[in-house]
């Protein structure tokens, strides 16, 4: 693809949830921008958390759940998003299960995320976006991961599924945020 690609993983045990549908949005903003995106859910399958097995040498997780598969797209794009829900003032369980094991895996092999362009988005009812956003970047800027900013944080307010598209202001700086990835990659490509 000329313009490049970007993976967003969508954090929400729910199939139709605001973290969905907020990432369809800025998915939206990068095909506008040419570039080609792809959305995995992680409502589909059930992360393990890393069991510092060591064995992440290969470029593969140990654990077989499906987190390999979803490496591998990531391996192959130039963009990294990941929107999760916030739970109890933090990310989803599952979220940073999935992004502990990434990082590993990277690391322990080739850094295959170094310069990949991407962020965090956080979707909540009413508190904890921000440190959730806090919690998402730990793993980015541990990776050599390039984060480009908006006009506000990507902080999202929803409850019950679709309630995110209403928060105009929310909605207005994840587009940004997306429109920023697009520019970003396409420049650095
Ligand atoms: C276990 C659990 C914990 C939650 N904790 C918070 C919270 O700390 N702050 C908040 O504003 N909303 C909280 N919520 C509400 C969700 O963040 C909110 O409904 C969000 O829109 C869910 O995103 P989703 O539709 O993509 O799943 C919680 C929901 C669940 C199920």
């Amino acid at each position: 693809m000329a313009n490049g690609n970007v993976l967003l993983l969508c954090g929400s045990p729910r199939l139709e949830g605001n973290t969905a549908q907020v990432l369809r949005e800025c998915a939206k903003v990068l095909e506008s921008e040419g570039l080609k995106t792809e959305t995995v859910l992680l409502a589909e399958t059930r992360i393990l958390s890393c069991t510092a097995c060591g064995l992440c040498k290969s470029g593969e997780c140990a654990l077989d759940d499906g987190l390999n598969e979803i490496i591998a797209k990531i391996r192959e794009a130039d963009g990294f998003i990941v929107g999760t829900p916030v739970y109890f003032g933090t990310a989803r369980g599952d979220v940073m299960a999935a992004l502990q094991r990434i990082g590993m895996v990277s690391m322990a092999s080739d850094n295959f995320l170094s310069r990949k362009v991407g962020g965090p988005i956080a979707v909540a009812r009413r508190g904890g976006h921000t440190a959730t956003i806090q919690e998402l970047l730990m793993f980015y800027l541990i990776n050599d991961m390039i984060v480009p900013g908006s006009t506000y944080w990507n902080m999202v307010f929803g409850h019950a599924p679709g309630e995110a598209l209403n928060d105009e202001e929310g909605m207005r700086t994840v587009r940004r945020f997306a429109g920023n990835v697009a520019f970003l990659i396409k420049r650095l490509r």
